[in-house]
């Protein structure tokens, strides 16, 4: 079974890149929640293509449709299924790829597990347009959270060579959120996002793409979310995290680098501040034992270049068994990371509301 995620609240998400529509049914999200349509669809615009030169020229208005599960904008128990429809779909650029798979996409190892009865176009089922959906559930997890004060943001922390400043682990705040929004690319320092845009283009010039790391908080959680070993934060969220297309890594606090560390300087000291027990620093990134320890929940995802690329590939020819070389041809995005970051909010939202319902 694919594209499954969640224990109280359950995401299931189907479609194609040019399949009629793509989805998403949420199960269990509890009853009498107002859900706002226009805060989401907000939320899915950010990470709509076609919007700059930085991304795919796809162009889809990614229009969500509700079938089920509202009524008069407020969950009704049954379970919720939105829609959106494909329109901008060109089939055409991807017949190539049944027979001669792209490096380092899904083409190859899902042309041997189904038969070679997968949908190639548009990268079918592996497409990052799969992440729309996604973007639907975390975004009305989003909006559930924040009633409950939580709030999830993530900036751009690197492109190539080009750095961002890191979150404050320990003072991370809802201006920052707010700041980043602001920006003309999500991040802290405009300058940053400058060099970064400079990074994505001149890689798009040469026919390549660009990698890249997109860091991630969430404030205002309880002490006590998630469980020891397999349920814990850091499972949750590495489980529904790396179902977003091109993460290749995922860091939580200050992630490898603890293996370059002693005990004093990894150890988070704790504090009284007022009535709350904090830590000084925040190297654990708010999880201890798998549990939300109440400091800001911190991870950094990677993503790899975009496996597209309109330069010259070596390939090889599934018909003929020969070496071939391929170019790839439809419209691809020159940098993942600029439309993978909602992605990166959303499926935040959707682990730790459920573990908060798991509690
Ligand atoms: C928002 C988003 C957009 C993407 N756009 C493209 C794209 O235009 N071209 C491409 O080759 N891959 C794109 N990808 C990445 C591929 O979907 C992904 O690399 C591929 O499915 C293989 O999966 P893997 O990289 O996780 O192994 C995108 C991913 C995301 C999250």
């Amino acid at each position: 079974m694919s594209s499954q995620y969640g224990k109280k609240i359950k995401i299931s998400i189907f479609g194609q890149s040019h399949s009629p529509a793509i989805g998403v049914n949420i199960d269990g999200l509890p009853a009498g929640i107002k859900i706002d349509i226009n805060e989401l669809k907000a939320f899915l615009k950010r990470r709509a293509p076609g919007q700059n030169d930085i991304s795919t020229a796809r162009a889809e208005d990614d229009v969500p449709e509700i079938l089920s599960g509202l009524v008069d904008g407020i969950t009704c128990g049954a379970p919720l299924a939105i829609i959106i429809r494909n329109e901008d779909a060109r089939s055409a650029d991807y017949r190539e790829l049944r027979d001669i798979p792209r490096p380092s996409h899904a083409d190859f190892a899902a042309h041997i597990k189904y038969g070679g009865f997968q949908d190639v176009a548009g990268g079918g089922h592996f497409s990052g347009r799969l992440t729309a959906p996604l973007c639907i559930a975390g975004g009305i997890c989003l909006q559930i959270l924040r009633g409950l004060e939580i709030s999830i943001g993530a900036h751009i922390l690197r492109i190539g060579s080009a750095q961002d400043d890191p979150f404050d682990p320990v003072s991370v705040s809802n201006a920052d959120f707010e700041l980043i929004q602001k920006n003309p690319l999500p991040v802290l320092k405009p300058e940053a996002g400058e060099a970064m845009r400079k990074q994505i283009l001149e890689a798009k010039e040469k026919g390549d793409s660009v990698g890249g790391l997109i860091e991630c908080a969430a404030i205002g959680l309880p002490v006590g979310l998630g469980d020891p070993m397999f349920d814990g934060i850091e499972n949750r969220i590495a489980g529904i995290v790396f179902g977003i297309p091109g993460v290749k890594g995922l860091e939580f606090g200050s992630g490898f680098a603890v293996a370059c560390c002693r005990g004093s300087e990894n150890n988070d000291s704790f504090y009284m501040d007022g009535e709350k027990v904090r830590t000084r620093t925040n190297n654990s990134g708010g999880i201890l034992g798998g549990i939300t320890n109440g400091m800001p929940v911190l991870f950094r995802a990677a993503f790899k270049p975009t496996p597209s690329i309109s330069m010259e590939q070596d390939s090889v020819s599934l018909s003929k068994a020969e070496n071939a070389v391929l170019q790839v041809k439809g419209r691809h995005d020159p940098c993942i990371v600029l439309r993978a970051l909602p992605c990166v909010e959303a499926a935040a939202a959707i682990a730790l509301y459920d573990a908060f319902l798991d509690c």
